[in-house]
């Protein structure tokens, strides 16, 4: 039998058309989670579910999951990603896993083939956590690390409660979370990194992803008159703000390693040119691939807040938005991405995430694991994301024959027997256990 292939053609065209929901100047989306624009992007990919006659489920915090059975049922093996994005995103972070998903099960519709065990493409509800923190939502409640009731009363950046948000776009459906804990779970995305294009390599075989912490800082200080307020007599909110920004940059440049951090939003009040200002809300990004050497960061900036505000006498409240430690990701998964890669003649490495994935969370319930491919000039929440269609192509592909080997199905040519399929196939089914434990959310 000739190897299976997807229609690299068809997976770019759906991915072009997914782009049209939600466009924006430069060739990138908005689609911020459970706006109209993600209902738009939604309604069109279970368009394209029902389509090839996928049994298409919407459980209670809007994950959509499209099922294709397999001769001897079971729990699914199981792919996917999201569909929404940051309001600067680019047309593939996320979407790729949830159309190569669709491709790989319209491939193996065209030719034929039945897996023994159901295959299964998702699109989890607000993975990117831009305009409902945290991110990752959807697959944390899936797999039952939030409750859909906490998810639920959860309030957006524009106000909007979550809940009254997943009802008013169609999408509160009755299918019950925490989900149903699938055989395996394996998410193709983009790198959103520059490691791959620099080493010339088609795929990465993800071996985990980075411990992230975000929190919302408050400065409160006194608005007074830019021209008559003497330095010393400022309680400037700003002048906190901005010190913390650069304090930030100097820590992750101090710790090195995997150290990043980054003030993504800044918001002063009053925000004029003659007022010092009497209120600051910035938002931090702290993430390592070290859990200690993570809260180690965050222990120094929350020293840093507090001898700031004590010099210049303003209050500094801090919340929590998002806290994951790092995970890893099944080695017998890693493993299988890579023979996989090398069999259909891929350069690939292995390499950890530094974007949050919804296969961290699904890591918690069933083996699960990533297929990296590369991000044109590592560039990604950001319009100009792009990734050559071959290599769309190539991780679909890698996508298709890891799933079919976890699934049963013949795989690069050959008929895998049941002997072979179980020793590729992982059997613990235990998360990593020795990881510290992590909770999401506002506290
Ligand atoms: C989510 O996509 C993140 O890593 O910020
Ligand atoms: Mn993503
Ligand atoms: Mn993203």
């Amino acid at each position: 039998m000739e190897t299976l292939r997807v229609r690299g053609d068809r997976l770019s065209r759906r991915l072009e058309e997914l782009g049209q929901v939600g466009a924006i100047e430069g060739g990138g989306c908005a689609r911020l989670a459970l706006t109209d624009a993600d209902r738009a992007g939604r309604d069109l990919v279970v368009t394209w579910m029902r389509d090839l006659g996928l049994d298409v489920t919407i459980d209670e915090i809007g994950n959509v999951t499209a099922e294709r059975a397999g001769s001897d049922g079971g729990p699914p093996v199981m792919c996917g990603s999201h569909i929404d994005t940051v309001a600067t995103g680019g047309r593939y972070d996320g979407n790729l896993g949830v159309l190569a998903g669709l491709e790989v099960l319209e491939t193996l519709a065209e030719a034929g083939v039945t897996t023994r065990r159901p295959l299964a493409v998702a699109f989890f509800t607000d993975e990117e956590g831009s305009r409902f923190a945290p991110d990752m939502l959807g697959s944390l409640v899936y797999a039952g690390a939030m409750t859909v009731e906490e998810a639920y009363d959860l309030v957006a950046i524009d106000g909007a409660r979550l809940g009254d948000e997943l009802a008013r776009i169609g999408y509160l459906g009755a299918t019950p979370c925490p989900g149903r804990v699938p055989h395996a779970y394996v998410e193709l995305h983009i790198e959103q990194g520059p490691v791959l294009e620099t080493g010339g390599e088609v795929i990465g075989a993800v071996t985990g992803v980075q411990g992230i912490s975000w929190q919302e800082v408050t400065v409160t200080g006194q608005s007074n008159h830019a021209g008559t307020t003497p330095m010393s007599y400022r309680h400037d909110a700003g002048y906190v703000a901005a010190a913390a920004t650069v304090f930030v940059r100097d820590l992750a440049a101090e710790l090195g390693g995997h150290q990043v951090g980054t003030v993504g939003t800044l918001d002063l009040h009053p925000d004029l040119v003659n007022v010092v200002a009497g209120r600051a809300r910035f938002t931090v990004d702290l993430r390592n691939t070290d859990e200690p050497d993570l809260r180690r960061a965050e222990d120094r900036l929350a020293g840093e807040l507090e001898r700031l505000g004590a010099a210049e006498g303003v209050t500094v409240a801090r919340r929590p938005l998002a806290r994951f430690a790092p995970v890893e990701f099944d080695p017998a998964i890693v493993e299988l991405v890579e023979s996989t890669a090398a069999s259909l003649g891929f350069p690939a490495r292995r390499l950890p995430s530094g974007a949050g994935h919804d296969a961290q969370m699904m890591a918690r319930l069933c083996p699960a694991g990533m297929i990296f491919v590369p991000s044109a000039g590592g560039i990604s929440h950001n319009p100009a994301e792009h990734t050559d269609p071959e290599h769309l192509e190539a991780g679909a592909n890698v996508l298709l024959h890891t799933l079919l080997q976890l699934a049963g199905g013949l795989s690069l040519g050959a008929a895998l027997d049941a002997a072979a399929l179980d020793a590729a196939a992982p059997t613990a089914a235990a998360p990593t256990a020795a990881e510290p434990e992590s909770s999401g959310g506002p506290a």
